[in-house]
């Protein structure tokens, strides 16, 4: 079996909701000095992070991927629940005396939201290093600390490892170096429409450009799907229609699950695309980004339903 590494961000989600409205409460007199409390009514915590979303996804899928991260002195429970659903966190440090890094957010009856990120122990995610991995056959480098991202690639390049780009929710934190550098060793880049119009404006790489070097730009669409540009031509991947939209966290990571369950296999891109899109249906249908569960048949048959026989795997 392939060693996948999976690095992103490992993060919990802090969600809540207040049952009013926030611009009742900011009053446009008063702003120089905000000192406001929303009493909520609801709080969930969530597990959360690009990585361990994306990690959940290979391992559903039967793969045995390698979570690569920090994470704070909270995550015992969440590594626990990786271990038991076939993550390998062998590779995630616990640093002393800090918490995973927490999203939290109050949304309030007009889906009008406040929210704060604190980074945690995912700020010391540069002090990991592919060289203390073992080997890799195939990595993805997803949202994480801006220099462990820019390290992470740098390596990979190093040491001949294939890497996925993926800049996503960091293209504003990256420079327009650090991009065209994770661009330029990558095997492919990966990003939704918004961000990699921002990765072409920041690198000034179109898509010819960028596949000089990679041999695939993923761009994904939402609900129109992904289109996958190649060398000699475009692929458009289709979207899979959830039965119902639950909630869309961690559908994009979901996406990149499926599609490297599909390189794993030594699927062509097409195939590697739609075995995306099927995960992320699975994930639309589901609270967060690791609720959800099903079988390699269940997944399979929904594949060829949409798709057609699945010839890999
Ligand atoms: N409404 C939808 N219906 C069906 N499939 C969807 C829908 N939204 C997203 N997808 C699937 O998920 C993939 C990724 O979605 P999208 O382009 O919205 O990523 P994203 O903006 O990065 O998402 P995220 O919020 O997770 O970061 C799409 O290519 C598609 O396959
Ligand atoms: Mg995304």
């Amino acid at each position: 079996m392939m060693r996948i590494i999976v690095t992103g961000s490992i993060a919990f989600d802090y969600l809540m909701s207040f049952p009013g409205s926030f611009s009742e409460h900011l009053l446009p007199d008063h702003l120089e000095h905000v000192s406001l409390s929303f009493l909520v009514d609801t709080m969930e915590k969530r597990r959360g992070g690009c990585g361990p979303n994306i990690a959940y996804t290979l391992a559903l899928l039967g793969e045995r991927p390698v979570l690569m991260g920090t994470a704070g002195r909270d995550f015992a429970d969440y590594r626990q629940w990786l271990d038991r659903n076939g993550v390998d966190t062998s590779l995630v440090k616990e640093i002393d005396g800090k918490f995973t890094a927490s999203f939290f957010c109050n949304t309030d009856r007009g889906g009008n939201q406040i929210a704060s990120f604190y980074t945690g122990a995912m700020a010391h995610a540069a002090e990991l290093s592919f060289r203390d991995a073992g080997g890799c056959d195939l990595a993805i480098i997803s949202p994480n600390d801006p220099a462990a991202m820019t390290g992470y690639a740098r390596e990979c390049r190093a040491l001949g490892v294939p890497y996925i780009y993926d800049p996503s929710q960091q293209v504003a934190r990256l420079s327009g170096d650090d991009l065209r550098d994770g661009v330029a060793g990558s095997r492919a880049v990966i990003c939704n429409e918004y961000e990699f119009q921002i990765v072409r404006e920041k690198t000034g790489l179109d898509e010819a450009a960028m596949l000089s070097a990679a041999e695939a730009v993923v761009v994904t669409k939402g609900d129109q799907g992904a289109a996958i540009h190649l060398r000699e031509r475009t692929i458009r991947v289709d979207a899979v229609p959830p039965c119902e939209v639950i909630d869309p966290t961690g559908v994009g990571d979901a996406f990149r699950g499926g599609m490297l369950k599909g390189l794993a296999l030594g699927a062509d891109w097409a195939t590697c695309g739609r075995l995306g899109s099927v995960a992320a249906a699975f994930a639309l249908e589901h609270l967060g980004g690791s609720s959800h569960a099903y079988t390699w048949p269940e997944f399979k048959a929904r594949y060829e339903r949409h798709f057609g026989p699945l010839t890999a795997g």
